[in-house]
């Protein structure tokens, strides 16, 4: 058999060294040598051998069943992000800030069925069971403290659970590898392990990863293309929402959300968010309601925006929940096309409830908002707005508009200002001000 000996490879031009080193001789670039496995049979040979197993050809046409089998755990949002439950033999990274409520969420969706085998690297089984009691559940997880990889799979093997859960994934290591546990080598190695046992043995594995403060050194991010499904859990801190995304799903929908509250007892489903969104709604100058897509679904959300006279020599422009280069631009669109003086303002915009609306569709809103603060007059009750804003001023069509009017007549709205009906953004503004 191959002897495993690891290699540093530069990740900016492949150079190969045996020992470590701070810049690549080949290309110049800083630390960008990360250890790798590499296998010392026929590397070196100039004449390389077949590989002796040779895999099949499969013809796609005598593929008869092409549903994935699914394991549906008992949160039904959890399930719906994920396109309709976890695909058996899928590997599935869930990452988020350290506190968000991943442990939480994985931990419910673990209780709730059976045969589940969690990996806790960061946490003791007393501090889980913590957690299972202050959920309120039965307590029926098998949980091993364990941060080998290698001592992971040969556990899997031999216990063939129906879900793995690993918590973290920046706790584990191999030791044919020299680096420390979290660095980017050993993170992609014991996560290539896992996938090869998760696609062998048809087994999903849930992969937690941490975004740390600097993004990159044992980040997520080097795993996005090794999994199956990306998901991340999302929150501001002053909120309790919490809301669940998929940005990579090789089986579902991409951009679906699913949102819960964090409670004293966990994170509890929230079925109808639009309502919840828009409940403690004012109706003050700079509210508008917009109807914007996530995934398949289209959610309510209330936008608030604040302008006020600026003592700055260039005024503040600061928005949360929306996309700060696509505000600056609506803001120049309002002073050339409709000669607001935004100028000399400080505008500051907010998607409440902690959910970030970056499509397109939600520009008109954020327009309507900013003139609604700036001449302190309502948007008329009973109003939904929504549209793509272009540079000259117009309103672009958006996409599944149905979809977003039933929303806002489900929820009692009467009225949706929209593209193609209403065609400028001047004309949009002037119906929708009270
Ligand atoms: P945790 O799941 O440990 O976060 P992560 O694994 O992402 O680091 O929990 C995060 C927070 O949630 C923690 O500060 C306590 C809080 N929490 C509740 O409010 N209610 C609960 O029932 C639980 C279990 C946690
Ligand atoms: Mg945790």
């Amino acid at each position: 058999m191959a002897k495993l000996s690891s290699l540093y490879v530069c990740q900016q031009c492949g150079y190969q060294s045996p020992t470590f080193l701070g810049r690549c001789p080949e290309c110049g670039s800083w630390s960008s040598l990360v250890e790798q496995i590499s296998t010392t049979s026929s590397k070196i040979s100039n004449n390389p051998q077949p590989s002796k197993s040779i895999s099949q050809v499969i013809n796609l046409s005598d593929i008869t069943n092409n549903q994935y089998e699914r394991l549906k755990s008992s949160l039904e949002e959890f399930d719906r992000v994920l396109g309709g439950g976890l695909v058996l033999g899928s590997i599935i990274l869930i990452s988020g800030d350290p506190g968000i409520g991943k442990s939480t969420l994985l931990t419910q969706v673990a209780i709730n069925l059976p045969g589940v085998l969690y990996m806790a690297g960061e946490e003791s089984a007393q501090q889980i069971k913590l957690r299972v009691d202050r959920i309120k559940a039965g307590v029926n997880l098998a949980v091993l403290n364990e941060v080998d990889v290698d001592a992971i799979t040969t556990v899997i093997e031999k216990m063939r659970p129906k879900l793995v859960i690993i918590d973290s994934i920046q706790t584990l290591q191999t030791q044919d590898m020299e680096s420390a546990a979290g660095s980017v080598s050993q993170v992609r190695e014991s996560a290539n392990r896992l996938q090869r046992m998760a696609k062998s043995l048809h087994i999903p594995i849930l992969l937690v990863g941490h975004v740390t403060k600097e993004g990159t050194v044992a980040g997520p991010k080097t795993l996005e293309h090794l999994v199956d499904v990306v998901l991340s859990l999302e929150g501001e801190a002053t909120s309790s929402f919490r809301i669940l995304r998929s940005s990579k799903n090789r089986f579902g929908p991409t951009d679906e959300v699913g949102i819960f509250e964090m409670e004293e007892q966990g994170l509890k489903e929230v079925k109808n968010p639009s309502k919840i969104f828009l409940e403690n709604k004012v109706d003050a100058p700079g509210s508008v309601v917009v109807a914007s897509l996530n995934g398949y679904r289209p959610i309510l959300v209330e936008i608030q925006a604040l302008v006020t006279k600026s003592y700055l020599p260039s005024p503040r422009r600061s928005g949360s929940g929306v996309d700060l280069n696509r505000l600056q631009l609506l803001v120049a669109v309002l002073q050339k096309r409709l000669g607001l003086p935004l100028f000399d303002q400080d505008i500051f915009v907010n998607v409440t409830g902690g959910l970030k609306v970056f499509e397109p569709a939600v520009d008109l809103g954020i327009c309507a908002a900013i003139v609604s603060s700036l001449k302190d007059q309502k948007v008329k009750p009973g109003m939904v707005l929504v549209g793509e804003v272009g540079l000259l001023g117009e309103l672009r069509a958006i996409r599944q508009l149905d979809k977003r009017v039933n929303e806002a007549k489900k929820l009692g709205f009467t009225s949706v200002i929209a593209p193609p009906k209403v065609s400028s953004l001047s004309e949009a503004i002037k119906i929708s001000l009270q």
